[in-house]
Formats: structure tokens, C-alpha cells, sequence
């Protein structure tokens, strides 16, 4: 069975986070999505809530093969402990290509074997990310476009004013 690990922070999860699971779950057997912490960064809603967040929205896209958890780990640990093949990771611009890099050394120094398979982001998610997403609602602007369904007025209601 090909597992891999979708990590990340998903502070929140956003539409660009579900295409890349969504290609992800289609090709390998199981992803498990991983919410990590990022030392770099102060997270707006809990570890708890992201994965349930993350739950609501596999079950929406229907993705029988994929499965949130969070860890307060290394992820080079956590990808072992799960017999992962690979560690799936969005790639938005040459930004994200230069911070995946590091990510992967670092990863690959803890972990002999340790395979990043980065796929990229679809053109019109390009300007996408978690921090766009907070920013936008924090002004009570329109997220659903950016935002699966499920979770939107959960995201626009707690970060509205913040
Ligand atoms: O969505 P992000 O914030 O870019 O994801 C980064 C994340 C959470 C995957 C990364 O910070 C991480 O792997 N955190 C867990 C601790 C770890 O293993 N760090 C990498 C070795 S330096």
C-alpha cells in the first residue's frame, strides 16, 4: 500500500490545500494529512479545530482514502511511524520551490529515504494561501471562492474584526 503524508499548517485549510489532496488521494493509496506545528508561526485556530475543519471538508469531497491528524512532531518522525513513501507538498511559485527545498533537506538529513513529491497549484490558485484567506475575512470580504463550503462560516465568523 503507498502511503503518504499531506502536512502543513492549514491555519485555515483552503481550497488550493483540498485540490492538492484531492490529486493526492488519487495517487497513492492513503493520505494522511498531518497538522504539524511550524515554529515560524502563531496559529489562529487550534490544532483541534484545523482537523476537524480538514475532516468536514474529505467528507464533503467524498475522499475515502484520506484521513486528518495532528502531531506535535517532527514530520521526518511522523512519516516513518506511518510507513510513508512520500510527503505530498503544494507548489505555488519559485518562493515555495526554494522553502520546499530546505523543508525536503532538512527532512531527508533526519530521514534516509525521506521522498517529497510537490504538485503543483492550479493557475487560478495560484495567489492562494492560508494568510490571504485570514486576511480577506478578517475585513468580512467573500471567502466562499476561496474556502470549501463547509467550513466557510466557521472561518468568517471567527476571523471577522480580528
Ligand atoms: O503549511 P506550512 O506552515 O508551510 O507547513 C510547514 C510544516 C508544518 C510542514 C513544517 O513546519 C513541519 O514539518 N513542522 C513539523 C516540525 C518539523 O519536522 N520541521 C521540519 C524539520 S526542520
Amino acid at each position: 500500500m503507498k502511503i503518504a503524508i499531506y502536512p502543513g499548517s492549514f491555519d485555515p485549510f483552503t481550497m488550493g490545500h483540498l485540490d492538492i489532496l484531492s490529486r493526492a488521494c488519487s495517487l497513492f493509496d492513503r493520505v494522511y494529512v498531518a497538522v504539524l506545528v511550524n515554529g515560524e508561526k502563531q496559529p489562529h485556530f487550534t490544532d483541534s479545530e484545523r482537523c476537524a475543519m480538514i475532516e468536514a471538508c474529505i467528507r464533503y469531497a467524498g475522499l475515502t482514502n484520506a484521513f486528518a491528524e495532528k502531531n506535535s512532531g517532527l514530520l521526518a518522525e511522523y512519516a516513518k511511524e506511518k510507513g510513508a513513501c512520500a510527503v505530498v507538498r503544494g507548489l505555488r511559485d519559485a518562493a515555495d520551490l526554494a522553502y520546499e527545498s530546505r523543508l525536503d533537506c532538512a527532512n531527508r538529513y533526519l530521514l534516509p529515504g525521506y521522498e517529497t513529491v510537490c504538485l503543483m497549484a492550479r493557475p487560478q490558485m495560484n495567489f492562494l494561501s492560508a494568510g490571504i484567506v485570514r486576511e480577506i475575512a478578517a475585513y468580512g470580504g467573500d471567502i466562499s471562492g476561496l474556502v470549501p463550503e463547509p467550513i466557510k462560516n466557521i472561518i468568517a465568523e471567527r476571523l471577522k474584526n480580528t
